[in-house]
Order: C-alpha cells, then structure tokens, then sequence
C-alpha cells in the first residue's frame, strides 16, 4: 500500500511538473542568480549621495583579507528594473572570492535606496550612486582608494560609464550586457521606433505629469512583462524567465511582484534625454572592457559603444551566450577574463 502510495505521488509529481515546463525556469548553464560562497562575507551597507539620498549597498569581503594591507575595489551594477539581489551580488560575490573589495548597490528610488517616486528614473542620480560608491570605498582603511573600478550590468553599463566620464577616481570599466537606455527609449531595438512614435511616448508621459499634480495615480510602464501569453516575443520571454520565475525573481520589502522591474510612466521618459555614449572617449587613457554574448539582443549598444571609445578597449563576445545569459549563467560569465582585466588594470602607481 505504501510502495503504491510512493508511487501514486510520484506519478502525480511528475505530471505537474510536465504542465509547468511550458513556463518552468531555465537553469542551463549553471544559472545560479542567488549564489552565496563560503569564502566570502557579505555585510549590508547605507552611504550617503551627494544629493544626500541614502544609496543601499553591500560589501563583500573574502574571510582571509588582510585588512591591514589596501584592496583594490569593485563596484558593481545591477540591471534596470532589477535590483542588487539580481545578478549584481552575484558578480559581487565571485569577483570577491578572487580577493577583491566589491559593493552592490540598489540604484537610487529602487530596493532599499531612498528616492521618491519609488521605481524613478533618473540618470544623473543613477550615475551619482556609483561615485558615491567610490566616496564609500575610498574612505574605508582597507581599500586602496588609487584601485577601484567599476562593472555595470546591463543597463548600469550605461550609467557606469556616465559616471567614469565625469569621476577619474573609477580607474578601470567593464560593462556585462550593456543596454544604454537612451538609444533604446528613443529609438527601440534595432531603431524600430519612429520619431513619431518616441513623440507620442514622450506626450504620455507629459499627460500623466498633469494626472499626478491633480492627485491621480501613477502608472508603470516598461521593464518585463507579468504574464507570459502565446504572443509574447522572444525577448520578452528571456527577460519573464529571468525576473519572473524563481531563477532570479525578487520583490524588495515594501513593494509588490507586480510592480518590481516596472518604471513610472511619468520620469521614464528622462532616458530620451539621456546619451551615455557622448565623449565616451574621454574616458582614456582608464580601459574599458565590453562584454556581451554574441547572441545578446542588445548588441548593437556594445557595438556602438565600443566603436566610440578611445583606447585601451577591449571587446569581448561571449559565444553562444544571449542578453539575460549572462545574468546569472555561471558556466557563460567570463569571471575569469573580468578578474584577469581588474587585476591588470587596477594596479598601484
Ligand atoms: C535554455 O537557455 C540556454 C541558454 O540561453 C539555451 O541555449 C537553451 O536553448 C534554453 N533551453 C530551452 C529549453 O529554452
Ligand atoms: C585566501 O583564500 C583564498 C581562497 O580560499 C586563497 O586562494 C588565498 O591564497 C588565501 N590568501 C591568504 C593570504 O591566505
Ligand atoms: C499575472 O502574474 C501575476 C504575478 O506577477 C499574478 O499575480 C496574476 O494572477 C497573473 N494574472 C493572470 C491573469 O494570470
């Protein structure tokens, strides 16, 4: 009877679990998003911006630093939308095993960082976060304040290197990823987007600004969709697996899953005015790395990037590696190629 029962169960498991695989996560390639080491600790921070915002961070420390002797330090970025506990702790985390100082951090009016409205886009802000990442950083006796650089995912690529342009103090880039979101917002991918259409866009936004003075509601908009339907496109698909399954789903305290990776409607379209890439060349004689799959839909933003930036560059395609890819797949992340760049670039004078 109980042999049966097992069974039964078993049988029952399985069906369930062939019903999800229509929309069940995908783990290839050792997708490990909330990856915690042993060798690592990790400490919750708060340091204040420029502006005076609270900017939410952590630190990550491998047990056997010396603490006596300066680090280098990495700062690193997570996606739009997203938060530090989406991918940005994990390329903390491994870039720490490797004996770096690294800080995560939530962008301001996202996770934990203050900033009203919540879900705000504002890139100069975005920007600001990382230099007072490095305020942070420098300030700690046991980081050298002459090596910190900085690792933007996604979009934080973008607001990474809007930051290194006007902060010296940022001596080596890499971007994972990269989407600049002013390209995007204006034109869409791949310039599907219409000057017409990016009016009608920037019109809406302008309209909502009339709803909220009166007193009416916020609206969203962009970021991944909540439901996956039999219409929704390839990348949208990439990006729900991502955000809205548990490879790497994440609601901060004092927000709801429906509205986390959702933009208000009314301060997004700041992004149109927002061209990271302009005098991205100015960045040198400090390097760049780009990494991106060869397969990521969002090549064209490395593309250009690199194209307009002045040496050292270097440009790394991951093979066979998509946008979201290289999120959270481990066995795809280059670790070893960012950790041989950051070690080579942020030496002591
Ligand atoms: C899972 O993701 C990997 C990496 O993007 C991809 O190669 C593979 O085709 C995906 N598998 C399925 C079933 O979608
Ligand atoms: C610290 O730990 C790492 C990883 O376990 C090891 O490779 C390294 O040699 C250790 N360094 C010191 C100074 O003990
Ligand atoms: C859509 O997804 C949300 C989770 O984000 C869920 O709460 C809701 O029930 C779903 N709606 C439909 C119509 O399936």
């Amino acid at each position: 009877m109980k042999m049966i029962g097992t069974h039964t169960a078993a049988f029952g498991m399985m069906a369930a679990l062939s019903a999800m695989s229509a929309t069940a996560q995908n783990m290839s390639f050792g997708a490990d998003n909330f990856y915690r080491s042993d060798i690592v600790t990790v400490q919750p921070i708060a340091f204040p911006s420029q502006f005076q915002t609270t900017v939410v961070g952590n630190l990550f420390t491998r047990h056997n630093l010396t603490r006596s002797v300066s680090a280098p330090a990495i700062i690193v970025g997570h996606p739009m939308g997203a938060v530090k506990e989406q991918s940005a702790n994990l390329y903390a985390t491994k870039l720490a095993e490797q004996g770096f100082v690294t800080v995560s951090l939530d962008l301001p009016f996202w996770g934990s960082s203050e900033g009203e409205p919540r879900n705000g886009v504002s890139p100069d802000y975005f920007a600001e976060a990382f230099s007072a990442a490095v305020d942070y950083l420098g300030t700690q006796d046991f980081v050298d304040r002459e090596r910190i650089g900085a690792l933007g995912i996604c979009a934080s690529g973008g607001f990474i290197i809007s930051a290194a342009k006007i902060d010296p103090r940022m001596k080596a880039i890499a971007t994972v990823s990269m989407y600049d979101m002013g390209a995007v917002s204006r034109n869409g991918l791949h310039k599907s987007q219409s000057l017409e259409q990016r009016k009608e866009i920037i019109a809406g936004a302008a309209q909502q600004r009339w709803v909220e003075i009166e007193g009416g509601e916020t609206q969203y908009t962009g970021g991944t969709i909540n439901n996956l339907t039999a219409d929704s496109p390839p990348v949208a698909r990439e990006f729900y697996d991502f955000y809205r399954t548990p490879r790497g789903e994440f609601t901060p305290a004092d927000t709801t899953p429906e509205l986390t990776t959702h933009p208000t409607l009314s301060s997004n379209s700041k992004f149109m005015n927002f061209y990271p890439y302009n005098d991205i060349d100015s960045i040198s004689p400090r390097p760049i790395l780009f990494v991106a799959g060869d397969q990521a839909h969002s090549r064209e933003f490395t593309e250009d990037a690199y194209a307009r930036a002045a040496e050292p560059k270097e440009l790394l395609w991951v093979p066979r590696a998509g946008h979201v890819d290289l999120y959270d797949r481990v066995e795809l992340i280059p670790f070893n190629r960012l950790t041989q760049y950051f070690r080579a670039n942020l030496v002591a004078n």
